[in-house]
């Protein structure tokens, strides 16, 4: 069998969280994120102690929130486990005093204290393409017990859920990947990122990549394909060589034309991972969870558990999700960002599609040079998305500083990643937050 090569203190790491898991005398409580990389990570737990008869119980949360911190008190458990999660909050949860463990790939902060905090950073891995929540929790699973290599793809689900397959997956998503294919879990191929569907639909239905005037737009789409003659009922995998290569670069001329950078339109013709025991490519699995996510996370676990009527309501679900976000799309498409100086921002199609909204409009609608903060509106609070490009990143962009601090200043609170980040800010200070934001990426991009 294939190893995973990892750093040694992290395997050690590791080896003291699986025994203080399986040896705990009481139930244990997890917490992970609401995503697909939160839920394919608590799939994989939860996978894992099921098998070693570990008691626990689940929670699919939005973060280390106020709700989350009184139920731990509530609940007076004494083994919490946090998913995807925690290292932003090291503080706050080292305060609660209790047993706790964090597996995380977010922006660590300066620590040292009880909590256990397996943070990929802290090993010399990057959280922010190389490694993410579900492959951190594939690794417990391998220190739990070596026979969870078969969650394999639910790493990669979670990895590609945040976008780390974006250009192939690298470093130890990588090695995951290897892993799975040397033991026939997993059959990687280069093809088109389409879905599986009949040729027409899975053009007018892409919302990633999204196709200027012809995504959501069925009678553009056949109109194109015909014009190439093909036959738009032809599934995508029953493309000849030679039609796929030539739709490829038909398709690929208009992600240029619509502006997009090559990073992104390197996509378009990538590597895609079919997992032989769900049946559908581990990137579909990431967008089932995503859209269980909002609606009934709990589902998505049980699907990523192997649950066959989960797997049938999760499809459901995203159908669901699946035209809103289109429609969230073509709003988009149609009335663009408002740009200031060096940031833009639009209002986004409600909280279910605003992160994708920001995450799609980003890469395939919107200005490339600057970054973008999607705003929705709830209650008396604002949730905002930011989102920017590998190029802009390259140039100093760093969101998780702007969502930081930018946020604190208006008394709100957020972070993530250099490239994709969030907050939550009091309704009334956008205009504060959004003018701090300009000034602070102004500054990151001189
Ligand atoms: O919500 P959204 O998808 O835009 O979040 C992007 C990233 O920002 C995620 O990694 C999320 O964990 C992080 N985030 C955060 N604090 C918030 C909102 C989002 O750290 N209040
Ligand atoms: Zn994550």
């Amino acid at each position: 069998m294939l190893r995973l090569q990892i750093p040694e203190k992290l395997a050690s790491d590791l080896k003291k969280a699986s025994e203080t898991l399986l040896f705990s005398d009481s139930s244990v409580r997890i917490f992970s994120h609401h995503d697909a990389d939160g839920i394919s990570a608590a799939s994989i737990v939860a996978k894992a102690l099921i098998r070693e008869d570990v008691q626990f119980h689940l929670s699919i949360v939005s973060g280390v929130r106020d709700e989350v911190i009184e139920k731990i008190e509530k609940e007076n458990d004494s083994l919490i486990l946090f998913l995807d999660m925690g290292s932003g909050d090291i503080e706050r949860l080292d305060a609660l005093g209790k047993d706790i463990i964090v597996l995380d790939h977010h922006s660590p902060k300066e620590y040292q204290g009880k909590v256990l905090e397996i943070n990929s950073h802290r090993y010399g891995i990057d959280g922010t393409s190389e490694a993410s929540g579900s492959t951190m929790a594939f690794l417990l699973s391998l220190a739990i017990n070596p026979s969870n290599s078969d969650l394999a793809y639910l790493s990669l689900s979670g990895s590609t859920g945040d976008r780390q397959h974006v250009g192939g997956f690298k470093g130890i998503n990588k090695r995951v990947a290897e892993l799975g294919e040397s033991e026939g879990t997993i059959e990687g191929k280069k093809s088109l990122n389409l879905r599986n569907t009949s040729l027409k639909d899975a053009l007018a239905g892409s919302t990633d990549p999204f196709f200027r005037e012809i995504s959501g737009r069925a009678d553009r789409a056949e109109e194109l394909i015909k014009s190439m003659k093909i036959d738009p009922e032809k599934r995508v995998s029953e493309l000849t060589e030679e039609e796929e290569k030539r739709l490829g670069s038909v398709l690929l001329i208009r992600l240029l034309k619509q502006g997009c950078r090559a990073d992104v339109v390197d996509e378009l013709i990538t590597w895609r991972y079919l997992s032989r025991k769900m049946g559908i490519y581990v990137s579909e699995i990431a967008d089932l969870m995503e859209a269980t996510s909002k609606k009934d996370p709990g589902i998505g676990v049980s699907m990523g558990i192997g649950d066959e009527g989960s797997l049938y309501r999760a499809k459901e679900m995203h159908e669901e999700y699946h035209s809103e976000l289109m429609k969230a799309l073509l709003t988009l498409e149609k009335n663009g960002a408002r740009e200031m100086e060096h940031i833009q921002w639009f209002w986004t199609y409600g909280e279910e599609v605003g992160s994708a909204q920001a995450g799609i409009g980003m890469q395939y609608l919107l200005n490339q040079e600057k970054a973008v903060f999607a705003l929705t509106d709830i209650d008396d609070s604002l949730k905002i998305s930011a989102r920017g490009t590998k190029y802009l990143v390259s140039k100093g962009l760093n969101l998780t500083e702007v969502c930081r601090e930018a946020a604190a200043k208006v008394g709100g609170n957020g972070g993530g990643h250099n490239i994709a980040s969030g907050c939550t800010i009091p309704a009334k200070e956008r205009k504060d937050f959004l003018k701090i934001a300009d000034e602070m990426v102004g500054r990151q991009l001189k």
